[in-house]
């Protein structure tokens, strides 16, 4: 019997295919396993996740910087991350099904699939994917695709800070692709193959280490809380010694409880030194810091906060799923009880019939909205169809126009989450639509 689990995330996957949130990469083809691609609404879902990490980290501060690195980089980078040698998963491969796993995947002697004892023995993959610069393909062309966007911090952390006359402590921010040959990918986009980060890298004197560790992990929890995440849904987990990456001193992740487990949403690490002493040691470039105020020289630490959008993404229409009865009816609705400023769609747009210039004082009134907002006109279907198709894509209002409109100049406004329905003046829709977005929290309504 299918796991309640199981069921609620086949559910949610199933809508976001059918509403257009996300879709399978080349899928006429078959698919592309492990890569996605953001239909209508799941580029709006992660663009305003974006927006939001972009104006907490870099917009409200003095002291971040933001960056957009190229996702090539000299090949050496590699070798001074780390990335060649460690970036590497054990593999172990089912002779009888070809099926590969993790290592870690592995808790008997038995392949997990289809129950064989015929696994090979662990061999290293490493998970960088490889191309070629230039039309030679040999061996010393070969570049790589990045795993992560912290080396185009590292390698510009004396171009930014000359250029911004920033001095430590101070951080630099970027969002951008990453690539990851991941050995057993899934859940959907949680795990894939190309995904974006954001990431910010915040440099400090050692002996400062510790308490800008602490002052970051507080940020970046309660900025989850600030984009609605239930707060018995979101947990810290500490790493244990053999948990720790290649480069990290400390490492927390701030897990979520996905349908599928508790699961990493983002990582907050202290790296140390490793990363600019690498990079000295590799590029020959002196990169210590002449710290004048306290009167030494030394390279920076770095705590890093690394976030995943896809992640993000997933976590936040997790965490909205709702199935609940429908008011006044015995019916059922699906709704997306997200926070209003990540909604993909802010407002839709209705005429209550398709006549007596309901359509046109409607489509008039989206042209204004669209100023401000991502609105949809919908005249298709019963009002109720109408608005649960806004439900299920999180849409917090919907302004339907009917006969009075056409008198006074006021619409229906209803709310998603208590599907209350108030009367306003249409002039007051957009002030409204923006107070209600400021003071939204979890289960108030109108
Ligand atoms: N620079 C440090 C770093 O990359 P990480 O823990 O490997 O650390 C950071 O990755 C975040 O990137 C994760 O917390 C997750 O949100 C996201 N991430 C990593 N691998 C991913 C994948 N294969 N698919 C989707 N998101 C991924």
């Amino acid at each position: 019997m299918e796991k309640q689990q199981d069921r609620v995330m086949n559910e949610i996957v199933s809508l976001c295919k059918r509403r257009g949130f996300f879709f399978q990469s080349s899928e006429i083809y078959g698919g592309l396993n492990a890569c996605w691609d953001s239909g209508p609404l799941g580029v709006e879902l992660k663009n305003n996740i974006k927006r939001e990490w972009w104006r907490e980290m870099v917009q409200l501060r003095q002291d971040v910087e933001g960056l957009d690195a190229a996702i090539l980089m000299h090949p050496r980078v590699w070798e001074a991350s780390g990335h060649v040698e460690s970036f590497v998963d054990p593999l172990i491969e089912c002779k009888n099904c070809r099926k590969r796993f993790r290592a870690d995947e592995i808790t008997s002697d038995k392949c997990p699939s289809c129950g064989n004892a015929a696994l090979t023995e662990p061999r290293m993959f490493n998970l960088m994917f490889k191309t070629f610069l230039g039309p030679l393909e040999e061996e010393e062309n070969t570049i790589y695709l990045r795993p992560e966007t912290a080396q185009g911090i590292y390698v510009n952390y004396q171009n930014v800070m000359v250029t911004t006359r920033q001095k430590i402590p101070f951080g630099i921010a970027q969002i951008g692709k990453a690539f990851r040959n991941e050995i057993s990918p899934g859940n959907f986009i949680f795990r894939s193959r190309e995904f974006e980060q954001m990431e910010m890298q915040f440099f400090v004197n050692p002996k400062e280490a510790d308490k800008w560790f602490e002052y970051w992990r507080e940020k970046r929890w309660n900025w989850y809380l600030a984009m609605g995440f239930a707060p018995d849904k979101i947990h810290w987990h500490q790493h244990s010694e053999n948990e720790l990456a290649h480069y990290a001193k400390a490492a927390y992740d701030i897990e979520f409880d996905f349908p599928f487990g508790r699961k990493e949403l983002e990582g907050v690490h202290n790296r140390g030194d490793y990363d600019l002493t690498r990079h000295q040691q590799y590029s020959g470039k002196n990169l210590e810091y002449n710290d004048t105020i306290a009167g030494e020289r030394y390279i920076p630490y770095i705590i890093e906060t690394s976030g995943g959008v896809d992640r993000c993404a997933l976590a936040v229409l997790c965490d909205a799923y709702t199935v609940e009865p429908e008011r006044n009816t015995d019916e059922m609705r699906t709704v997306l009880k997200m926070h209003p400023k990540l909604s993909p769609i802010k407002v839709g747009v209705f005429p209550l019939v398709k006549k007596d210039g309901m359509p046109e004082v409607a489509r008039e009134i989206c042209t204004e909205l669209r100023k401000s907002f991502m609105v949809f006109y919908d005249e298709k279907d019963s009002i109720g169809r109408r608005y649960r198709r806004q439900d299920e894509a999180g849409t917090p209002f919907c302004v339907t126009v009917d006969g009075q409109t056409l008198q006074d100049q006021t619409v229906t406004i209803r709310e998603r989450d208590t599907m209350v329905q108030v009367r306003v003046k249409i002039d007051e829709i957009a002030r409204m639509i923006d107070e209600y977005t400021g003071s939204w929290k979890r289960d108030k309504g109108i």
